[in-house]
């Protein structure tokens, strides 16, 4: 048996975003969210099998290269997520021994800012360790299995190009399922890095206040109609289309943040000149719109011959901190290359 797997997942930007839950459990979503899958923003996790009588270790891989042990948020997160995919593996018949495991873990964006660093992360832990214990998950698998965590986005991570969770809008409890591949529409996605620290209250208390807002129940019967020209202009390839409601989703979104009680307020004055720097762009006839999820950062959806104008007009603003070029991707894979051989020091 292989005692070492790697996996890595991409992280994924919600057109139509997920913000309420019906239920923690599961978690069941109070909406249908689609998303793009990325392919540059990727969690990359290597899963070591160890003794029996070893404790869990969880491992953090900074983007600097350096490996330390997960702070304890990290940690118990992962831990408990380790013994949901035992107990899951185990199924009904009592295991004759109960793995134990080393999870080292990275990405390579910054964590907790709004790029879903937690689908990237829990998507790849999951292939990683159910790999390990000689399964061969189905993207179906993975999705149901990986958003079990807590990360509600984590089920759209199972799969490449564009992805809706869940995929029959009336079954809040069913999968994720792809609506379309990655080579069915290359977008481009700009990122605009305006503030790399994990923000200070978590999606998942963002999730539990959003039905404290008055105008939630409104954005709930907003929303069919919104994901259908969503999903429209994904099939179309109409990216005029898309604009017209990815940018004022985004918006709406952070208008229950902010109105939840007490509120929430993910952006920074740095996200509105980038906002207004977009809308520039598209004054000038460059095809160009934004979205942003539970973080200051801006995601700037373009298409790759308009990309490198993006990221110039982006990087020519003094509060972006750094650009993070991507694009559409095909979703998570096994890899060769272990994270303790890729050069490492530890720390
Ligand atoms: O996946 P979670 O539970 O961390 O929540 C994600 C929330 C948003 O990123 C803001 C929206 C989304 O659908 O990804």
């Amino acid at each position: 048996m292989n005692r070492t797997v790697t996996a890595v997942a991409p992280a994924n930007i919600a057109l139509i975003k997920y913000w309420g839950m019906l239920d923690e459990a599961g978690p069941l979503p109070a909406n249908a969210s689609v998303s793009m899958t990325l392919r540059n923003c990727v969690a990359r996790c290597t899963v070591r099998l160890l003794p029996e009588d070893a404790p869990d270790e969880v491992w953090w891989h900074n983007r600097q290269g350096l490996l330390h042990r997960a702070s304890p948020a990290l940690a118990d997160g992962i831990l408990a997520h380790l013994q949901r995919l035992r107990n899951a593996a185990r199924g009904r018949s009592a295991p004759a021994r109960v793995p134990r495991f080393r999870v080292t873990t990275g990405n390579t964006f910054p964590t907790g800012a709004g790029i879903a660093s937690s689908a990237a992360g829990y998507t790849a832990l999951t292939l990683a360790v159910t790999t390990l214990l000689g399964k061969r998950p189905t993207p179906a698998d993975l999705s149901v299995l990986a958003c079990s965590s807590g990360s509600g986005s984590a089920a759209r991570s199972a799969y490449g190009g564009y992805v809706r969770w869940p995929a029959d809008p009336h079954d809040p409890a069913g999968p994720a399922a792809a609506i379309a591949p990655a080579d069915h529409w290359l977008l481009s996605n700009v990122i605009a890095v305006v503030d790399s620290r994990p923000k200070a209250v978590t999606s998942r208390e963002g999730h539990r206040r959003a039905p404290t807002s008055p105008f939630f129940d409104r954005r709930l019967q907003l929303l069919p109609q919104r994901t259908s020209i969503v999903e429209g202009a994904l099939r179309e390839r109409d990216f005029a289309a898309l604009t017209r409601v990815v940018e004022e989703e985004a918006v709406e979104m952070h208008l229950i943040a902010m109105s939840s009680r007490p509120p929430i307020f993910y952006w920074r004055p740095a996200t509105i000149e980038v906002l207004a720097a977009v809308r520039e762009l598209r004054h000038d006839g460059i095809p160009a719109c934004a979205t942003i999820d539970a973080g200051p950062n801006v995601h700037v959806l373009t298409t790759p011959d308009h990309r490198d104008c993006v990221r110039a007009a982006l990087d020519a603003l003094p509060e972006v901190q750094e650009t993070i070029v991507d694009e559409v991707g095909t979703g998570p894979f096994l890899s060769d290359m272990h994270i303790g051989d890729l050069g490492t020091s530890s720390a």
